[in-house]
């Protein structure tokens, strides 16, 4: 494999942090933060260059792609509910956002771009997984070479379920029938580094080597602390009806709830990428 110079922008987020530890070493990183402290007790990162750059401020991306044969972004709006002080819509940071960083790269003669997106979002009537596919757009419009991976939904983002299960009860949107195979972070940040690495446009959809329906993810959870599982259902239409009455005053949270609720009631279910289980991940963070 040659070695190749790649920018991952994102690269201290959930997947950003496992594709440094994957590329490190075999490649010439660039990892681009908002700010550099992210990466002050990461040893392994710091021995890579660090570019410090909002993608929402346009003159500080200047020269971040010069040298770049490949830019990698993860980069996007935080799905964490415990992060929604930042305001910032999906359709600034995921589609503007990541626009402004695709101008930079063409302006660098970057040759490859790789997208991480959501499975399922072409199709999916959410302003979230709209604006990944509308940045999609743009990309496959760019000129570029692309690679776009769109996986299931992470493991990480189901710790709320063993957060509900400590205190006793967990509640699922809807009746908890619909399916999904949730996948590993560090799985994601594997198939971004192979979609970096080939030649040509490509798109993954991948998940996890295991299906469950919501309602098992959350008996999943009790499991993992040896409780007896308590869930509770929540009427699909109480999500939805949140989202008029909470974007006035955060427009993120009002996507991200009716993103969760659409998810939570239709079958996601992905072709198996990831090996990693999520009842071990369960278990190693009790
Ligand atoms: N969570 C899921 O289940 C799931 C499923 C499918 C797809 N996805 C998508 O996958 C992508 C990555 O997810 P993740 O969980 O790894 O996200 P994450 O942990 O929240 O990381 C997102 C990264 O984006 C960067 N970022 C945000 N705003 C920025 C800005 N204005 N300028 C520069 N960098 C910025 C952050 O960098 P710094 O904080 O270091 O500046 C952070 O490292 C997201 O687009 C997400 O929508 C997520």
């Amino acid at each position: 494999m040659n070695k190749q110079n790649i920018l991952i922008a994102g690269a201290g987020g959930a997947v950003g942090k496992h594709l440094v530890e994957h590329l490190s070493g075999e490649h010439s990183l660039s990892l681009l933060t908002r700010s550099r402290t992210t990466f002050s007790s990461d040893s392994q990162a710091s021995s890579n260059r660090i570019v410090e750059a909002n993608v929402l401020n346009t003159s500080t991306l200047r020269g971040a792609c010069e040298g770049v044969h490949t830019v990698i972004s993860t980069v996007g709006a935080s799905l964490d509910l415990r992060a929604m002080s930042d305001k910032r819509s999906f359709m600034e940071v995921d589609l503007q956002g990541n626009l402004n960083l695709l101008e930079e790269a063409k302006r660098s003669g970057v040759q490859r771009f790789v997208y991480l997106s959501a499975f399922g979002a072409e199709s999916m009537p959410t302003a979230y997984t709209n604006a990944h596919e509308a940045f999609v757009r743009h990309l496959k419009a760019s000129g570029l070479e692309y690679g776009i991976v769109r996986p299931t939904g992470f493991f990480y983002v189901n710790l709320e379920f063993l957060g509900m299960a400590k205190s006793g009860i967990a509640s699922v949107i809807g009746n908890g029938k619909a399916r999904t195979n949730p996948i590993h972070e560090a799985d994601v940040a594997k198939a971004c580094a192979e979609a970096a690495l080939k030649q040509g446009n490509l798109e993954m959809n991948i998940g996890g080597p295991e299906t469950f329906t919501r309602q098992e993810i959350a008996e999943l959870a009790f499991a993992a602390l040896g409780k007896k599982p308590r869930v509770m259902n929540i009427p699909a239409f109480i999500p939805t009806l949140m989202k008029p009455l909470v974007s006035p005053f955060n427009r993120r949270i009002g996507d991200l709830v009716e993103f969760l609720a659409y998810v939570a009631t239709h079958e996601c279910v992905a072709p198996v990428y990831g090996e990693k289980r999520l009842g071990d991940y369960f278990r190693v963070h009790c």
